[in-house]
């Protein structure tokens, strides 16, 4: 990684997700919290100023721990480094095979330089989803294998870093050592394909990513409320075999932009060892699921080149504040020095 990534400052004040309320809050201080979600918390039964207290203790935790992210993460991957032991220590680093052969032709495809947009709909099933594709990505082998890896970590009593504040359960790939990955899977397979289906997206400039895999189960974490990601372009895989669960299906609204509650959403059935494309400011969630778990792996992809223009978080210039590995994407544009040039 030789660019050096940074987060925008909102990360530390905007879009903390209340499950309570099921809705991403502003928090700067106390004062304008309140003054911003008194009714909403009134519609929502708090009228105790105990409860509220809580609420807001519990906000100022999630701030707490977002500022000191990317130490205690270093400080995860370190441990985890040091004292995990993979059951499949082969698949840490990413190999042909373990790609579905569909996949492998897309991707071929898509490097010709003579391919067309129009042209991987011969690889690639559309959908009812506006601009959001069904692409074949892993093998049944390798997603049974990835899955015993990921449960085998979660049993540890290792420390592990959660997702986000809409995911309680799941696990941070790259504190498990699989960003190089990941890396090698967005830049060398994903990007030939996201470059004809989303270059207004910055789909042939995707530089980073975030990579984690979520957990729903009956009686955890069962569903999704509706959001969007902090990435230019998804890829949500769902890894779980089809009759380890029932129920949780994606559905999708419209653009966060043009986006009002009574939107008409559509569901899709997400098929196992296959991904989801979708741009990350579509309006989407994952219904309850009724039996079992069901695990999905998540991508959010990031194009610096798009984000260094307007945060997707904030809709401003983003302010930089330093990050370790990816932290969400934005880079420093180079200042060209006018003098030396000339
Ligand atoms: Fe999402
Ligand atoms: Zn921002």
């Amino acid at each position: 990684m030789g660019e050096k990534y940074f987060v925008c400052a909102c990360f530390y004040a905007k879009n903390i997700f209340l499950k309570q309320i099921k809705m991403h809050v502003e928090y700067r201080n106390k004062s304008q919290f309140l003054t911003a979600y008194r009714k909403i918390l009134e519609e929502n039964g708090y009228h105790d100023e105990s409860e509220t207290e809580k609420l807001i203790l519990e906000i100022e935790d999630e701030v707490a721990r977002r500022k000191r992210l990317g130490l205690y993460s270093l400080e995860r991957q370190r441990v985890i480094k040091q004292s995990y032991t993979p059951i499949h220590p082969e698949i840490y680093t990413l190999k042909e095979s373990f790609l579905s052969p569909k996949f492998l032709d897309l991707v071929q495809y898509c490097k010709d330089t003579d391919a067309t947009f129009e042209g991987v709909f011969d690889y690639m099933q559309e959908t009812e989803i506006s601009r959001g594709y069904m692409i074949p990505v892993f093998t049944e082998e390798f997603c049974r294998m990835f899955l015993e890896e990921v449960q085998h970590f979660e049993q540890s009593d290792l420390p592990k870093g959660r997702p986000n504040t809409m995911n309680k359960y799941g696990v941070l790939l790259d504190e498990l050592g699989f960003d190089p990955f990941f890396s090698t899977l967005r830049e060398q397979y994903l990007v030939p394909v996201t470059r004809l289906l989303y270059p207004d997206q910055g789909g042939g400039e995707l530089d980073s990513h975030k990579v984690f895999v979520v957990q729903y189960k009956v009686g955890e974490d069962i569903d999704l409320d509706c959001h969007y990601d902090n990435a230019e372009v998804t890829l949500n895989i769902a890894l779980s075999p089809k009759d380890s669960y029932a129920g949780g299906n994606l559905y999708f609204g419209a653009m966060r932009t043009e986006y009002d509650a009574v939107d008409h959403w559509k569901e899709i059935e997400h098929k196992p060892t296959f991904g989801f494309l979708h741009r990350g400011q579509h309006m989407h969630g994952a219904s309850p699921i009724t039996a079992g778990e069901r695990f999905n792996l998540i991508l959010w992809m990031r194009a610096s080149s798009v984000r260094n223009k307007k945060c997707p978080m904030c809709d401003n210039i983003p302010d930089l504040q330093e990050a370790i590995g990816f932290g969400d994407g934005f880079t420093k544009p180079e200042i060209v020095d006018i003098c030396s040039v000339i």
